[in-house]
């Protein structure tokens, strides 16, 4: 395999030998780079010999309860649904929503591309609405424009993947105000760990209040446990009832339910990754900037930058060379999303994009 042939989505298990051996770097997938939360590899070592044993149902009330406890002291078990990663845990509403051919969603096209790939799978319609082009921000008359009465999903992503970029609490009300009570609305907060704006919404008075709404996240970043597949959502009862209605026995494994459990107490090492995260976003963008490239402000634990003259694709395929994986931004050609590392990883990548800027 060249490095031009290169496709977004690789691990570093994937690279070719030649590129294995440069000590490969992977910035692409947001995950965590101070690694899994401690607690939560106890607690799986703690497990190990019971694995010929099923996971008991009681084990995932616990974890219900406790994601709900974590998070106010007004949830219960009934307000959370998990799922073997958000992934599934969106799968989950679409199967739960989209449950005739004409049933449709109206999707963000520079956003986290699931529910597009699981409607185009199942041939459902999907209206796409457009994201600002300046600063991709979401505008509730483009949403308004994408809402048949056949919609029964729309996607907000907050803050939004590939961007970065956030919804204050004031256009979140904007766009609920034009999402009819009868359509399901998705906030996915699977970033929601790495904001710091004021400003940012706080749904749960509308989760507590019955509204048609319904919140994602995930323990793929903030607690490190991305190979485990472990997420939730958070939504009044009877949404949860109904997506939950759609699950199978056994679909999430023992090891995810008691590293989810031990995760939640593990505040030194979310602590950790939201320093690490918040520096490292800051000295990143700062160099980037000096690079000559246009750096998009980030709430999440990714940034989003274009280079002023030099195409994406000549920066992802000379960091290849370096064994550095990153990726083009979904929907938007020509940005790259790249994630933030630890303080040497991140000077790594300034290193290496420095002599690939040099080159081109
Ligand atoms: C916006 C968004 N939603 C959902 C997910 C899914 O998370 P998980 O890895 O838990 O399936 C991701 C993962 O990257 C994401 O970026």
């Amino acid at each position: 395999m060249s490095t031009t042939e290169y496709k977004p989505g690789l691990s570093i298990e994937d690279l070719p030998p030649e590129l294995r051996q440069k000590a490969p770097l992977k910035l692409a997938s947001n995950e965590n780079p101070l690694g899994p939360s401690p607690l939560a590899l106890q607690a799986i070592r703690d497990s190990l010999e019971t694995l010929n044993i099923y996971p008991s149902k009681q084990l995932e009330w616990q974890l219900r309860q406790a994601i709900a406890a974590s998070i106010s002291d007004q949830l219960g078990p009934e307000h959370i649904v998990i799922g073997s990663g958000g992934i599934e845990v969106l799968e989950f509403v679409a199967r739960s929503h989209l449950t005739t051919p004409h049933a449709a969603s109206a999707l963000p096209r520079q956003s986290f591309p699931f529910l597009a790939r699981f409607s185009g799978r199942s041939g459902n319609p999907i209206h796409f609405f457009d994201l600002d082009e300046v600063d991709f921000s979401y505008h509730p008359e483009r949403i308004a424009a994408a809402i048949t009465p056949e919609t029964r999903l729309v996607y907000v992503c907050n803050p939004n993947n590939p961007t970065g970029t956030y919804s204050t609490a004031e256009q979140v009300q904007q766009i609920m105000a034009i999402v009819p009570n009868d359509v399901l609305l998705i906030h996915d907060e699977a970033y929601v760990d790495f904001v710091d704006a004021p400003d940012f919404p706080d749904l749960l008075p509308e989760v507590l209040a019955g509204k048609n709404l319904f919140l994602m996240r995930t323990f793929a970043k903030i607690y490190g446990l991305a190979a485990l597949r472990l997420g939730f959502g958070i939504a009044p009862p009877a949404v949860i009832e109904r997506v939950a209605g759609v699950k199978r026995n056994f679909h999430i494994n023992k090891l995810a339910l008691v590293a989810g459990l031990a995760a939640l107490n593990d505040a030194e090492h979310r602590e950790r990754t939201v320093a690490n995260n918040a520096a490292g976003k800051q000295w990143l963008t700062a160099q980037l900037t000096q690079l000559g490239c246009r750096v998009w402000p980030s709430q999440a634990n990714f940034v989003l930058f274009a280079h002023e003259t030099v195409p994406a694709q000549a920066m992802i395929d000379g960091l290849m060379a370096q064994a550095i994986i990153v990726r083009p931004a979904f929907g938007l050609d020509n940005h790259i999303r790249l994630s933030i590392g630890t303080p040497e990883q991140n000077a790594r990548l300034i290193e290496s994009l420095t002599a690939v800027l040099q080159q081109v």
